[in-house]
């Protein structure tokens, strides 16, 4: 196959967000116990956090973090995991049937944050609770002092307040799954009201009100038409949550994910505008994109404890992910990039040991799985502006979606250094493509660096034993002569040219 990108630096989509590459903590799992918190580990500090696990999250890029949830939040008393440690509760966690021993809670997530530098983003029940409790914990977190709240946090030790900007209102509660699951008048108008009364409190959040959380849902799109129509004027952001696997071996449908995000977040932008011309309104609404990623959701470990069996920490949703995973993975960023329009905001789910780039032992090892990489490797190297890249590529029939592109990309340009950055997935499960880029809208650019990740066995996965053997290594094929940059990708591969 050949295809062609051309490049120009007036197509500006907008700007490269950093928020684009966050994450996700819920206390699910081994996510929180034994993921990120783990006392007993050789590397963990004073507050019991692994330092490995720091270190490999610095490394991820990751710049927002969402937290604690996640289903589990729309059950979580969040009173139950402040104060002294010695004095928490031990609760029962109804959404992975679980216990949580709360020895993580607000204060200690707080900490995590500071030290991993990342940028919180917290979300409220609203699925067994409502306004008030949304009201304390904000009253909790971002009030200064002289507030009963407010002067809990300083006895505990937390004398500045923390000042979090982003905040979810509630999760997935168009989901019958989810604890006090709700219809769309219900939770909309319960979420314009928590939103209203926390601006009272906070004039400066931005607010998150929930979208859907798959585009398979049987309410999406009037899902977020009446809630939206209740919110509109409230909330900055709606959410979306999409997860994709391979089912039943087709793996051409799987490559062709993004093809299913491109939509959602279309489909959810159109939703917006048009309650906006409906009721008048000025403001545009935004997507924060906070839960995405590959999650195969049928396999075994997926299934939560039963009876009376409520353990903490249990081993849940631990997918171990191969070659084409991360190929997925790095063409749902494509797509995130290229809407940065719309989306401002996003959340890889999760980032440890659940659905994860992280793995640990506990007590032992960790290690990156093979999505680790281009999320890691975009993050690093989408820098200025998103450019609108006109692609011509030869396309491959999917049972799911039709005839589609085998060729995937985005490309980044830093009016600052002039720097170029292609981000391409060649999704043909058989066939290399010859990608030929023009450049002629930045004459004179060299090769920096080409890196490709792909594997003859594409079913690939990264163990604690050998985490190193298949990566993103250099693709000695790229060149860049009369402004044309060229390369040959395999089937099922992911690939970064950074131009400079
Ligand atoms: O990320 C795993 C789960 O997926 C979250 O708890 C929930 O919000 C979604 O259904």
């Amino acid at each position: 196959y050949s295809a062609t990108l051309t490049l120009d630096p007036a197509f500006v989509v907008g700007p490269v967000r950093r928020r684009t590459f966050g994450s996700f903590v819920e206390h699910l799992g081994r996510c929180v116990y034994t993921g990120i918190h783990d006392p007993d580990h050789p590397t963990a500090d004073a507050d019991g956090f692994r330092g490995d696990v720091l270190d490999l999250t610095r490394e991820l890029g990751v710049t927002t973090v969402r937290y604690p949830g996640g289903n589990f939040v729309s059950g979580y008393r969040w009173e139950d995991g402040v104060g002294p440690v010695g004095e928490r509760p031990t609760r029962l966690d109804l959404a992975w049937h679980s216990s949580d021993p709360n020895l993580v809670g607000v204060d200690e997530f707080m900490r995590w944050a500071d030290k991993a530098d990342v940028e919180p983003m917290m979300a409220v029940n609203l699925g067994t609770r409502g306004v008030q409790e949304a009201l304390d914990l904000l009253e909790y977190c971002n009030v200064p002092g002289g507030s009963a709240w407010s002067d809990r946090r300083r006895a505990n030790g937390v004398e500045e307040p923390y000042r979090i900007k982003m905040w979810c209102l509630g999760n997935e509660m168009d989901g019958p799954w989810q604890i006090g699951h709700k219809t769309a008048h219900e939770y909309g108008r319960l979420a314009a009201e928590t939103a209203r009364a926390m601006r009272l409190m906070d004039p400066g959040l931005e607010l998150v009100v929930c979208g859907s959380s798959s585009s398979d849902m049987p309410t999406f799109g009037e899902w977020e038409r009446v809630v939206l129509t209740e919110t509109y004027e409230h909330v900055d952001h709606v959410s979306a949550h999409a997860y994709y696997w391979e089912e039943d071996g087709d793996l051409a449908s799987f490559l062709a994910s993004a093809v299913d995000m491109d939509h959602f977040v279309e489909s959810v932008a159109a939703t917006a505008d048009a309650v906006r011309a409906a009721g008048k309104h000025e403001k545009r609404i935004h997507i924060s994109f906070d839960e995405w990623n590959v999650w195969y959701q049928k396999r075994a470990e997926s299934r939560p404890p039963s009876g009376d069996d409520w353990p903490v920490a249990p081993v849940l949703l631990e997918d171990r992910y191969n070659v084409a995973d991360a190929v997925v993975v790095g063409n749902l960023l494509i797509s995130l990039l290229r809407h940065t329009d719309r989306v401002h905001a996003a959340s890889l789910a999760q980032l440890v040991n659940v659905i994860a780039p992280i793995m640990t032992e506990p007590g032992g090892r960790s290690w990156r799985q093979t999505t680790f990489h281009p999320f890691a490797l975009t993050a690093r190297h989408a820098a200025g502006d998103v450019l609108r890249v006109a692609v011509e590529s030869p396309a491959e029939e999917t049972a799911r979606f039709g005839d589609v592109p085998v060729l995937d990309a985005v490309a980044t340009h830093d009016p600052g250094t002039g720097d170029v950055v292609v981000f391409a997935v060649n999704r043909s499960t058989t066939t290399p493509v010859d990608l030929d880029v023009d450049l002629r809208g930045f004459p004179g650019l060299r090769l920096l660096d080409a890196r490709t990740l792909s594997n003859p066995d594409h079913t690939w996965q990264a163990t604690a034993d050998d985490a190193t053997s298949v990566g993103p290594v250099p693709n000695t094929s790229a060149k860049v002569a009369d402004d044309r940059a060229r390369a040959e990708l395999p089937p099922v591969s992911w690939s970064v040219l950074r131009l400079g």
